[in-house]
């Protein structure tokens, strides 16, 4: 695991588009398994910078997220469809038809997540893949639980995660309350991960992942066994620990 200390949180979301930007430069048909949510925000807006100066260049890259509320239209603009439209794939030049996200409104839901499976399969590996961690330790959605479930699959949120959320929502009652997301599995195969993780309400949770026992119970602990895990992260996100 590589450590990358960043001041604050624009210094961490440059710090880890430069390792999107490295990718692409050096693999310009690269898959790129990306997150939604504020930690990663600032990222795509140094990437979308990045092409509007003409220096990046997405008409090969294959995208592929990891999860979307269940329930949602792409057109509702809480669903992640929606964020990764209006923050990266509607500022640079990726083809639409190579943006993938689980369908919301999938009528069957375990086809849906059967198709998403042997989407990721049929890209033979994601190059990297970009993560958030809730407070609770979730990675994409995959919530506390008693055994890390591998592959996509609908969870039902738990309501730390739904509190949180709640933000973006006009009332609480408006979150959904399921979601699909890519397995812990899915998410290990990636062939570089990068996490992003920011201020200190996050210093616990951070600490727990980065050096706690593995275990579901905290489901991003599982990156300790991730060969090429890189974790960029601020001042107030790695807090007090003499550990990092
Ligand atoms: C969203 C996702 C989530 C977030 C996590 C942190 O696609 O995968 O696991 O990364 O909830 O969210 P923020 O960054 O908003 O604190």
């Amino acid at each position: 695991m590589r450590i990358i200390r960043a001041r604050d949180y624009e210094d961490m979301s440059r710090i880890a588009a430069n390792l999107f930007f490295a990718q692409i430069v050096v693999k310009p048909g690269s898959v790129l398994g990306l997150a939604t949510g504020s930690s990663v925000l600032g990222l795509y807006e140094n990437l979308a910078a990045s092409y509007e100066s003409g220096d990046l260049d997405f008409s090969e890259v294959k995208t592929v997220n990891l999860d979307e509320y269940a329930g949602l239209d792409g057109k509702n603009d809480q669903s992640y469809r929606y964020y990764m439209d209006s923050n990266l794939f509607s500022r640079v030049n990726i083809k639409r038809e190579n943006t993938h996200l689980p369908n919301g409104l999938a009528e069957d839901m375990a086809a849906e997540c059967a198709r998403y499976n042997s989407l990721i399969e049929g890209f033979c590996g994601v190059d990297i893949q970009l993560l958030g961690i809730g407070h609770n330790g979730h990675i994409g959605f995959n919530e506390p639980g008693d055994c890390f479930i591998k592959e996509t699959h609908v969870v039902d949120l738990t309501e730390s995660t739904i509190k949180a959320n709640a933000r973006l929502f006009a009332d609480e009652k408006d979150v959904p309350r399921q979601a699909y997301t890519m397995g812990i599995q899915n998410i290990m195969q990636a062939k570089k991960i990068v996490l992003c993780v920011s201020g200190s309400q996050k210093a616990e949770i951070l600490r727990e992942v980065l050096y706690g026992d593995v275990t579901p119970q905290v489901p991003g602990s599982v990156l300790q066994l991730h060969p090429d895990l890189t974790v960029v992260a601020d001042e107030e996100a790695l807090g007090g620990s003499d550990r990092v």
